[in-house]
Parts: structure tokens; sequence; C-alpha cells
């Protein structure tokens, strides 16, 4: 099974150096990785729990798509999109709040701060408390459990929220699975060597502390000013800095080669002016962010491609979200009327019903071509090609390979002479199959 990498990143702000350094960076790097299977997506649905303004949330999901694909995030790679593009993720979330203890909830960090300033302050506990943010795990469960991501890349602060996933997770297998593991269990993937980059502060650079140095809001001036204002301590020109814990220095050092550091540091030792030392800063910011800003405003000005890069990404991660939740909402018990869940009797009704299922079943295809050689292709229930097979000399080969992909899984899929469908994801193939072989033992059990 390959294995699915996944985030998300709420739309309520605009893109910062920290989050360039600490995030877009090393996700942009990661999903260059061979055998990884990337999915990012904007969390606009988090963006409502945080933020009722509508234009700030309009703007910010702009900004941060424009800027991740600025920033080299290559859509053919990776399954980029909004999570308010994919209606199977509130849906799930629906089912996952129903296995979810309010008691788990109620432990959740990001719940305890609120109602602990509201007790600090004399207030009723739960007062500016919404629903959304109540719930605001499980909705995050959702967009993992969806995908069956296997890690997920995230700050220390959303460790909780992972852990909470692989709770709901186990819930809901325990109570539907029937032995089977309908949800992967999530990993948080914290990564200790991205280091958080200190604000003009000094303090963890972040909006809520409005110290923040802009990505490309505000161009090249911006930049300039706001480095700037980086706090440094009074030693005059000449006078020997302190590098250690300096934010200025951390700052530059974020994008610098390792000979740009050391020089930089040998230079401060020897006595370089703070002046100076934000000329070069400046200097080097701006050689690295310039190009990616170029590209970053040729993409804002054109929202409309952004638009159709996020819809093709919604529909593959929907090639996925789609057939998955159909086998969840089957597991639950909503399925069509009269499948096994009903527990009817399976003589006549099923039989009907049964047949139904397979309408929408994924299928196998054997076929011959005018070039005389033998074909199969697997095509999901819409018609969607996932699977072709290269053409074999013998229909019996291609028979072969249909038999043992039916009992094996993905697995015989992937030594299988056979390429994926156009904009099809191996997760998607894997889906499809688990589907068919789980109704092929429903069939056999009934049989
Ligand atoms: N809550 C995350 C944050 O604020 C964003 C997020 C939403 C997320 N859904 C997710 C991250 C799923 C990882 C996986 O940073």
């Amino acid at each position: 099974m390959s294995h699915r990498v996944l985030t998300g990143i709420t739309t309520s702000g605009t893109p910062h150096l920290g989050n360039y350094v600490g995030a877009i960076r090393p996700a942009v790097a990661a999903s260059r990785e061979a055998g990884v299977e990337s999915y990012l997506f904007l969390a606009d649905y988090h963006a409502l729990i945080k933020c009722d303004d509508p234009r700030r949330v309009a703007r910010s999901r702009l900004e941060i798509a424009a800027t991740w694909l600025a920033c080299g995030l290559d859509p053919q790679r990776v399954t980029f999109y909004r999570q308010s593009d994919i209606p199977e993720i509130p849906e799930l979330n629906w089912l996952l709040t129903c296995v979810t203890a309010k008691g788990l909830m109620n432990r959740a960090h990001a719940y305890k701060a609120a109602t602990d300033a509201n007790q600090a302050q004399g207030d009723e506990e739960d007062a500016g408390v919404t629903m959304g943010l109540f719930g605001y795990p499980v909705l995050m469960a959702a967009d993992i459990l969806m995908f069956n991501a296997h890690r997920v890349p995230v700050g220390r602060d959303q460790v909780q929220h992972i852990e909470m996933a692989r709770d709901i997770a186990t819930r809901f297998n325990h109570l539907y699975g029937q032995g089977r593991e309908l949800f992967v269990l999530p990993q948080a993937q914290i990564d200790d060597a991205v280091a958080v980059l200190p604000g003009l502060d000094g303090r963890k650079m972040s909006k809520s502390y409005d110290n923040t140095l802009p990505l490309f809001d505000g161009g090249a001036k911006a930049l300039r000013d706001t480095v700037a204002k980086i706090v440094t301590d009074s030693r005059l020109p000449g006078e020997p800095k302190e590098t250690e814990g300096s934010a200025l220095v951390l700052i530059h050092d974020s994008l610098a080669t390792p000979q740009q550091r050391q020089a930089f540091h040998d230079d401060l030792a020897g006595g370089l002016a703070w002046g100076e030392a934000k000329a070069r800063t400046t200097a080097l910011l701006e050689a690295h962010i310039a190009p990616m800003r170029e590209h970053y405003e040729a993409l804002i000005a054109r929202p409309d491609d952004i638009e159709d890069i996020l819809l093709d990404g919604a529909r593959r991660a929907r090639a996925v979200a789609q057939p998955f939740m159909e086998q969840l909402r089957e597991a639950v018990g909503l399925g069509r009327l009269g499948s096994a869940r009903t527990g009817g009797t399976p003589g006549g009704a099923a039989g009907a019903a049964g047949s139904a299922a397979t309408e929408r079943a994924p299928v196998f295809k054997q076929y011959r071509e005018a070039d005389g050689r033998f074909y199969f292709k697997l095509s999901a229930h819409d018609g969607a090609v996932l699977l072709q097979s290269e053409g074999f000399e013998a229909g019996r080969e291609a028979g072969q390979w249909v038999k043992r992909i039916r009992s094996e899984g993905a697995e015989a899929a992937r030594q299988a002479p056979v390429a994926l469908g156009p904009g099809v994801q191996w997760a998607a193939v894997e889906q499809a199959l688990q589907r068919m072989m789980a109704d092929d033992a429903q069939a056999a059990a009934q049989a």
C-alpha cells in the first residue's frame, strides 16, 4: 500500500515568513519524495470557526492557494484542493460526531483554553464558544480519515487533534468495521529539525502576536521596512555582537546557505553594525523571495486559473472520497435498502438488492482489440477507467491477472502490467478493489 501524507492549512490569514520556513518549504520538499501520495488542502471550513469576516476568509483562500503554488507546489503531483469542495467531508464529520464522546472534546486544548479564559474573567464557562469550536477536532478527524492518511505533518499544537482522530477512528472501526479496519490510524509527524522562526520581537512569529514578516504582501518595500523593525540589542558599530538567540540572525539564517551563515556570524562577531546586518538580511531575503513573488503576483492576477487547479484537485480527491463514503454509509446502516445491513431474508429481496449493488460497484472488463491482443480494464461505477492493462498474446493471461487482482487486491495490481487511468491515484484503485473484494466476500457468504 502506498504511503499517504495529508495536511491542511486554515485559511484565515496572510502567509508570512514563519509559515514558509516552518510549513510550506518542508511540505513542498516532502511532496517531491518518491513513493508518497500527498494531499494538501485549504481548511476553509475550519476558517469559519475562527473568522466571521467573509472578505477575510475569501481573500485568505486566494492568497494561500497562490502562495503554495508560487512556492513550488506541483498540483500534478499533489492532490491540492479546498475542504469545502468535498461534500463527503462534512458528511463524514457527522458520522464521526455520532461516535465521539463529548468528554473527549471537553479535553481539547482549544476548547479548554476558551473556557479557562472565561473562568478567569468570571464569565460563564462557555461564553462565546460555538459548536464549531467545540467540534473542531471531529472535523479535522474527518479531513484525515476521509483519505486514510498514514502521516499528518503538523505543528506541536495540533498533535492532540491527531491523537483524537486516532481515538475516533478506533471507535468507529470497532463499532462498524466487523473486524476490518475501515480507517487507517494516522500518525502525527512533527519535524524537530524545522526551527520555530522568531518574529520581529523575538517571540514565535505568529499572526496573533502581530510580529510577522509578510512573505509577499506589500512587496520588496514592506520586506525592507519590516526587517528594519526587528528588535536588536544596543551594541554599537564596531562592538562584537552576540549572535546566539538574536531574532535578526535566526531570520537571516532561515534562508541562508551554510557559507552565508558562517560569514554573517563571523562579521557580527567582528563588529558589523546592526544597520548593516539588516541591509544584508534584506538583500538575502529579497534574493530568495523575489522570484517566488513574481510568480505569486502572476498567479493572483488570474484567480480563475487557481480556481481551475483547485477544482481539478477536488475532482481527484472526490474520486477517492465518494466510493469510500459509500462504503461508510453502508457500514453504519445508511446503504441502499435491501443491502446486507438491512438483515432481511437473503433470498428474494437480497437477490434484487444484490444486483442493484453490483450496478454501482467497480467492474473488470476483458476484451479483445483490433490489434488481436487481449486486454482488461477496471472501471469505477461511473465508467471512469481506474486501471488499463497492456495487451496480452493470450486471453488466459489477462484472465489470470484479473482473477489474481480480484482475490489479492491492490498489491497484485501494482505488480500487473497496468497503467493508472488519467488523473487516477492508487488510493482510488485501492478503495475500488476493497469495495469489490468486500462485495465478493459478501456474495460468497450468502451463496
Ligand atoms: N487545524 C489545523 C491548523 O490550524 C489545520 C487543519 C485542518 C489540519 N484540518 C487538518 C491539519 C487536517 C492537518 C490535518 O493548523
